[in-house]
């Protein structure tokens, strides 16, 4: 067997899975929500993340999962986090994570000192506050004593990695959202390195997603039952990880993710560049391969706010979400003109704006929750349609479109984003994600599969098919027009 890991926002998530792909047990544990002590702040102590794998892999053991039958372990996990550690290997602070938006006076510091085409040109991205390079400046200018005790810096998983192993590693596409990495030629990057002064002694080596960094350490063992001495795979960020879940491996895969963010990813042969920088050129998790991404800050994120702040309607036992995406069947498709635009924690693509904020507009006196509710679908796959128009313009191949995340497991919102991608979009039978794409990984790693697309063809399995509808395509057409004119507008009225 072989066990992915994937240290999410939400929690923590461990699956075993079989040579034949099946799911074997999976166990999650989640998470202390993120703590947001100013507007646009993020964070989350890396101890909880320890606690939620020791949990998440001990849960998967009580499930008559031996630890001797697991030949290897694969991580994955929320990308971009700056975990610091000190001289002893303790964190120094809690992590700045993701989607935190506190350092655009940062970002605007290294355009400014690298110059926008330069950084293009040797991290193939712009800097951006969800990055870790800008986070660790933060903490640099505005902690300077804690900076001072830093000895090493992690990736959310690696830290994980190095409670499990006791070994500093990291991977290439995990590696790619740091803005300290030479995507092109899958290393660190000396010349970023040397002008913002990081020692290169504070970062992990660096390996191939599918290689083996290490074995699980005697106190790694002990903390969650795995047995001593297994061998533990690099894994991937959790976006690329999860590509290779459903298996979006070659070039001309495309995937629409809709997790808490909402990501359209496309794998490609080389670095496909945007000049403009609003999607994101990061390496793969197969060796010579990179992939090319959207994101949209507050995909599943805009549901979840909705259901938080106002409910699910009345309780029969049923998924919250479940009864939400049927109230809002209840509405047509353009919700009556309701139009959702979901910047609830700034943007990523395409706008690198982490002052945009969410609008509900076009509200009349006979709209109801359900408009609300479908403007929000729609309003998430308009801003991923987004990346595809971007994609387009870029000549990224797009052949075939699978779905994953929360927004794969509704029938209309897979509905939805057929219409308004105009694609036919797929889903696939194992929903784990990236946890799965860190399990296959993980088997690649110990020769279970030669490849990671001869792995992905052995276990990733169709289960769906969804076509756009031509009638429903056309009026979404028109009110992805309005929503395009969205934001421009709204830049005039907040800030
Ligand atoms: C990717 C990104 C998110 C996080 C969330 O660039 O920021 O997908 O990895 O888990």
């Amino acid at each position: 067997l072989f066990l992915g890991i994937d240290v999410g926002t939400g929690g923590t998530r461990a699956v075993a899975i079989d040579e034949t792909g099946r799911v074997v047990a999976a166990a999650t544990a989640e998470h202390e929500p993120f703590a947001s002590p100013q507007t646009g702040w993020a964070e989350q102590h890396p101890e909880d993340w320890w606690r939620a794998t020791q949990q998440a892999v001990r849960a998967v053991l009580a499930k008559g999962v031996s630890a001797d039958r697991i030949a290897s372990v694969g991580f994955s996990g929320q990308m971009h986090g700056s975990v610091l550690l000190d001289e002893r290997g303790e964190v120094i602070r809690p992590a700045l994570i993701w989607c935190d938006q506190r350092t655009d006076a940062q970002c605007r510091a290294i355009t400014q000192r690298i110059g926008a085409e330069r950084l293009i040109e040797l991290v193939c991205n712009p800097a951006l506050t969800g990055f870790t390079l800008p986070k660790l400046l933060w903490v640099r200018e505005v902690e300077p004593d804690q900076w001072r005790r830093v000895r090493s810096i992690l990736l959310p998983k690696d830290f994980v990695r190095f409670r499990l192993t006791g070994e500093r590693a990291s991977d290439v596409a995990d590696s790619s959202g740091t803005l300290l990495f030479d995507v092109k030629n899958r290393r660190w990057s000396s010349e970023m390195l040397a002008a913002f002064e990081i020692p290169e002694t504070l970062l992990p080596r660096v390996f191939e997603s599918p290689e083996v960094t290490g074995q699980i350490s005697a106190a790694g063992a002990a903390a969650t039952g795995l047995r001593e001495g297994t061998p533990v795979v690099a894994g991937a960020g959790d976006q690329a990880a999860g590509a290779v879940g459903i298996g979006i491996v070659e070039a001309g895969t495309v995937s629409a993710t809709i997790g808490t963010s909402g990501v359209v990813f496309a794998a490609t042969d080389r670095p496909a560049l945007d000049p403009k920088g609003r999607v994101h050129t990061f390496c793969h998790a197969i060796p010579g391969r990179w992939h090319v991404m959207g994101v949209t800050q507050g995909a599943g994120l805009s549901l979840r706010w909705f259901r938080d702040r106002f409910g699910a309607g009345p309780d029969d036992g049923r998924d919250p979400y479940e009864r939400l995406t049927e109230e809002a069947a209840q509405a047509p498709p353009g919700a009556d003109g309701v139009l959702w635009a979901p910047y609830l924690m700034g943007e990523r693509t395409p706008h690198l704006d982490p002052h945009a904020r969410a609008a509900l507009v076009g509200l009349a006196a006979n709209h109801t929750r359900a408009h609300i509710i479908r403007a929000i679908l729609e309003g998430v796959a308009f801003s991923l349609r987004d990346t595809f128009e971007i994609f387009r313009e870029m000549r990224v191949p797009v052949e075939r479109v699978r779905l994953g995340g929360g927004g794969a497991r509704s029938q209309l919102w897979r509905q939805i984003q057929a219409d308004i991608y105009g694609y036919e979009v797929e889903t696939v039978e194992a929903e784990e994600g990236a946890a799965y794409g860190a399990a296959i990984l993980a088997g690649v790693g110990v020769g279970a599969w030669p490849s990671v697309d001869a792995a992905c063809k052995a276990v990733v399995r169709v289960a769906s098919r969804t076509s756009p509808d031509e009638q429903t395509a056309q009026v979404m057409d028109r009110q992805y027009a309005a929503f395009r004119a969205l934001y421009p507008a709204l830049r005039s009225v907040v800030s």
